[in-house]
Formats: structure tokens, C-alpha cells, sequence
């Protein structure tokens, strides 16, 4: 019989080790041989751990559970489905679970992630191979039609970046994959490199082939140290069964992959600033151009991805760009890992098609927020988006929707606030992370950050509000379009829709506003 508990950090954190241990223990006491499977996590937060057991009809769940609850599981004989306190039914029919369309997130979960023949067996590196049967030109060009946007918050079309590193004819070519997530309840790139690695691993190599580049590097944000386990225990199988390394399934390609520890920097996700550590120096962002596209690592050209942007790539060379492009909206194709997190009563992993509605999201999926109390503004796109008040929770998630009402949909993280959530101090707080984050380079960000918390500062204190207000929007107009990368340039999202939705928040009535 298969029992699976994840080795998802979600699931870890809450004592998933000893319940393992605790459930091998108490089979060995009783008898009972059980193979136990150590997947990744399901992506419902607040049912971890979430114990499964195999049955003829699927995966049975129980969750969440505390390693005093496994006695009782084997009372209830659990192993076959028993009926138990904390049962929750077939995994795969659970709501949650059953309305999402998983493409990226297909086996996160389900499979055992380090194991090659666990992936192999659903079917992990058919798009590899696929795609060594194909010119670089028609990869390339799957890839393009696919309509695939970067997933690490830009959205620029994968396919034409991966075409301006094709065209590049010189010898030394890399790939990048930009794993240092760090948007504030983000944790999808997490979720891939624990609990799938190995399809982050296919899409680099993917990217190898259909570019010309030998090497690629991981770089990984450093608060992830269970992603860094999984990941090098994938890719050393990888190589063992020749599906990395000098000659990719006897095709003559090489590709060689490697992780590389980030340095804990937020502007490091910056893929220029991350280009300057990868190299080896301070974190500090480049101008562009050049594009790394063109002049990237070492100087030579990279294609710099999100973890969900190459990780999307395998399934893209296996069922074909038209199935991929079938699902989304608009200019937004495909699906986006949603991340729900905050003040939200079930927090968890939701992969669907581009147009579903923040507010299906924060009520269908979420269930409202965790004190009961109205939502009342949501953060979209990590601590350099809008805050959007509950008027725009019909706003469908695409880019472009998303462009319209002066927001962004970044990396998919969304993180909800109730009624007791001080907009001003939000809005401080927006200023006060460019100001730590920084990397100095250019004027707007480097003083523009302190003197945003300074102007601040006078408003909450009741000091002279309209001339501040004038003086805040003064200043995130110069950092608006006078700062050199997105952190500091993106600061003045956070504030201004804190003062536009929320203008009672810093002392003004709406009409003073208007
Ligand atoms: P960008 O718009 O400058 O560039 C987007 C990407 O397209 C870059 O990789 C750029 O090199 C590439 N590109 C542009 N033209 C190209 C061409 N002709 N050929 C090949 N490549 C080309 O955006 P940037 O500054 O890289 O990223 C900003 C975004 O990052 C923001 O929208 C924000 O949502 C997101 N972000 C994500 C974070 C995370 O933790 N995932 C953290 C902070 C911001
Ligand atoms: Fe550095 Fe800020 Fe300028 Fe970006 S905006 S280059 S983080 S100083």
C-alpha cells in the first residue's frame, strides 16, 4: 500500500518528517508493509500535512494531521480508506483541486519529485524529445506560437527572447533560470523546484537545444534550502541517465546545469543585477542595452527565465503550442500559478486559465479571508504592485486588463488584507522596502525611497496633508520614469493606488482627493 507525505517546505514546516516517521513506526508495529512516498505538496496550505493513501478509485486524503493523529489513522484503518475525523475524500474531486487546470503544475504532488522514473512515467521528457527532433528554428517557433509570457512578472513573449539568443552567432551561449523569488506571497518557483524538479530541468535543457548553449546555472534564491536539495538531487540523476550532460539521449548536444546559491538580495531577482552576482560581484543592477539577451553572462548571450516560464516549456513541446494557447484570454495565453496568500482563510497553490476574477479567487478558492472579516484591499504582484480595493475584484487576471487599471500580475502572488489594514502605513511601507532594497545605483530609488518615507511620516502625523500628498506624487513621478529598473520604478504602484482607492486612509475625504 502507498501512503504519500509531502516533502513540500509547507508541509515540512508543520511536522511532516515525524508524522512519516511516526506512520513507518506505527506499519512496522502493526505488521503492515507500506511503501511510504514522499511527494510534494497538493498546494492546500491549510491541509497540510495532507496525508494520502492509494485506493482502486484514487488517492484518498486526510488532513490536516498531527503526528499524534497517526495511531488513530491506523485505528480507523486509513490504509484503505477507513473513515477517519480528518478524512477528507478522493483528493483529485476536491473542490479546490478539481476546478484548477493544472498544465504547469500537472504533477507537483502526485509524483515522488527526484525520482527520474516517477517523472518519466508521467510523462516527464517527451517534450525533450520532441523537441531534439526538431531544427532550433521550430522550437523556437513552437515556443512563440505557444504565446508564452515571462512568468517572472514582465510578460515579454518567450519565444521572440529565446529568438534574439538563436540569432546571436557566437560560440559560448547560456541559460539562466532566475529562481530567486522574491515577491512577497510568491512561493510557486518554490513549489516547482521542490516538487518537480526535474520539469524546470527539461525546460532548461529545452532552451539549450533550441538556443546552442552547453551551460546553464539555477540561481536560487538562499532561503530555499529544501528546493536546493531537491533540485541537486535531480539534476545528478539527470546526468546518471544521460539527460544532462555531454551527450543529451545520445543526440550529440550538451548541456551542463548547475545550481549556484543567491546572495539574499531582493534586486538580485533584477536579471541584471542577478547576471552581476552569478558572475561573482555586488548585486547591482546593469543599464540595458544591452539586452543579456545579447550581451548577458560573461558578456555572452543568455536567456534569462522565470522557474515557471521554462517549467511550462516541456509540456509546451509535448502537447503542442495550439493546446497550450487554447486556454487564457486575450494577449494572455495559457495558465497562471496563482498564489494565494495574506489574510486568507485557505492560502494555497491555484493554477487556471488568464480571465478567472480576483474575487472567484479570494471567495470561490480562498473562502475569505482567515478573521472573517471583508477583504478589503489585496496586493497583486508582489510588494511593487497595487493594492486593489474591493470595486476591482471583477477584474478578470490578464496583463492586459490588469495595464487598464493602472495594476500589474507580476508572479501570480496575491495577498489579501481585512478591515483593520492601515493603507498609509502600507503605502510607508512600499518606501521603506525600495529604501532597504536599493541597490544605490540611480538617484530617483536611492533618495527618492527615504524621503517617500519621510513625506509619509508627515501625513500620518496629520502634518499639512494636501501639500504632502502633492509632494508624494511628485516624487513617485520621478520615480515612476526617472528610475533605472522595476524596484525602484514600480515603488510608486504600492503607493499611489494606496492613495487613490484609500485616500481616508491619509486623512483626506475623497472629494479633497479628487
Ligand atoms: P523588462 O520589461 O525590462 O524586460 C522583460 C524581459 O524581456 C527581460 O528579460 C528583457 O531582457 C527581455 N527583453 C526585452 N526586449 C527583448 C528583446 N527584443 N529580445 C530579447 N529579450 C528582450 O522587465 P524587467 O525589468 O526584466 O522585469 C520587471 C518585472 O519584473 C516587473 O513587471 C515585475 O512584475 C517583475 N518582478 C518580479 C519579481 C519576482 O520575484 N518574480 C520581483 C520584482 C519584480
Ligand atoms: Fe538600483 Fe533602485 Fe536604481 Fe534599480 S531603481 S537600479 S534598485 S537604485
Amino acid at each position: 500500500i502507498k501512503v504519500f507525505v509531502p516533502r513540500d517546505s509547507s508541509a515540512l514546516s508543520l511536522g511532516a518528517n515525524q508524522i512519516a516517521e511516526f506512520i513507518q513506526e506505527e506499519a512496522a508495529k502493526r505488521n503492515i508493509e507500506i511503501q511510504l512516498v514522499r511527494n510534494g505538496s497538493r498546494g492546500m496550505f491549510w491541509l497540510e500535512p495532507l496525508v494520502e493513501v492509494e485506493a482502486a478509485a484514487g488517492r484518498i486524503a486526510y488532513g490536516p494531521v498531527e503526528p499524534s493523529d497517526v495511531a488513530s489513522l491506523f485505528d480507523s484503518d486509513f490504509l484503505h480508506g477507513g473513515d477517519h475525523a480528518l478524512k477528507l475524500g478522493i483528493t483529485d474531486q476536491l473542490p479546490w483541486l478539481k476546478n484548477q487546470e493544472r498544465l504547469t503544475f500537472a504533477r507537483v504532488g502526485i509524483t515522488d519529485p527526484v525520482s527520474l522514473d516517477d517523472y518519466i512515467a508521467h510523462d516527464g521528457y517527451k517534450g525533450l524529445k520532441n523537441a531534439l527532433n526538431l531544427a532550433p528554428v521550430d522550437i523556437v517557433a513552437q515556443v512563440t506560437d505557444s504565446g508564452l509570457r515571462g512568468r517572472g512578472g514582465a510578460a515579454f513573449p518567450t519565444g521572440i527572447k529565446w529568438k534574439t539568443v538563436l540569432d546571436c552567432k557566437v560560440d559560448q551561449k547560456y541559460i539562466v533560470c532566475n529562481a530567486d523569488e522574491g515577491d512577497s506571497g510568491t512561493y510557486s518557483d518554490r513549489m516547482i523546484m521542490e516538487d518537480d524538479p526535474f520539469v524546470l530541468i527539461e525546460g532548461m535543457t529545452i532552451a539549450a537545444v533550441a538556443v546552442g548553449a552547453s551551460q546553464g546555472y539555477i540561481y536560487l534564491r538562499s532561503e530555499y534550502p529544501h528546493a536546493e536539495v531537491a533540485l541537486n538531487e535531480a539534476i545528478r540523476n539527470a546526468y546518471e541517465a544521460g539527460y544532462l550532460g555531454r551527450n543529451l539521449l545520445g543526440s550529440g548536444r550538451h548541456f551542463d546545469l548547475e545550481v549556484r546559491r543567491a546572495a539574499g538580495a531582493y534586486v538580485c531577482g533584477e536579471e541584471t543585477a542577478l547576471l552581476e552576482s552569478l558572475e561573482g560581484k555586488r548585486g547591482l543592477v546593469r543599464f540595458k542595452p544591452p539586452l543579456p539577451a545579447i550581451e548577458g553572462l560573461f558578456g555572452k548571450p543568455t536567456v534569462v527565465n522565470n522557474v515557471i516560464s521554462f517549467a511550462t516549456v516541456p509540456m509546451i513541446m509535448d502537447k503542442g503550442s495550439v493546446f497550450y494557447r487554447d486556454y487564457g484570454m486575450g494577449r494572455s495565453r495559457g495558465t497562471l500559478p496563482i498564489q494565494l496568500a495574506g489574510n486568507i482563510k485557505q492560502g494555497g497553490l491555484v493554477e487556471k486559465a488568464f480571465g478567472i476574477t480576483l474575487r472567484e479567487l479570494l471567495y470561490d478558492y480562498g473562502g475569505g479571508s482567515a478573521t472573517g472579516k471583508p477583504i478589503r484591499a489585496v496586493q497583486v504582484g508582489g510588494p511593487l504592485g497595487a493594492f486593489l480595493p474591493e470595486s476591482q475584484f471583477d477584474t478578470p487576471l490578464d496583463y492586459e486588463k490588469f495595464a487598464e487599471i493602472w495594476a500589474v500580475l507580476g508572479h501570480g502572488g496575491i495577498v489579501a488584507f481585512d478591515d483593520t489594514v492601515d493603507m498609509a502605513k502600507m503605502a510607508r511601507y512600499a518606501f521603506e522596502f525600495c529604501a532597504i532594497e536599493s541597490c544605490g545605483k540611480c538617484t530617483p530609488c536611492r533618495i527618492g525611497s527615504t524621503r517617500g518615507v519621510e513625506v509619509i511620516d508627515k501625513i500620518i502625523a496629520g502634518k499639512d496633508h494636501a501639500k504632502n500628498i502633492a509632494l508624494v506624487r511628485d516624487l513617485s513621478d520621478t520615480m515612476l520614469h526617472g528610475s533605472l529598473c522595476a524596484l525602484g520604478g514600480m515603488t510608486p504602484y504600492p503607493v499611489l493606488s494606496a492613495i487613490n482607492h484609500f485616500p481616508e486612509d491619509f486623512g483626506l475625504q475623497q472629494k479633497e482627493h479628487a
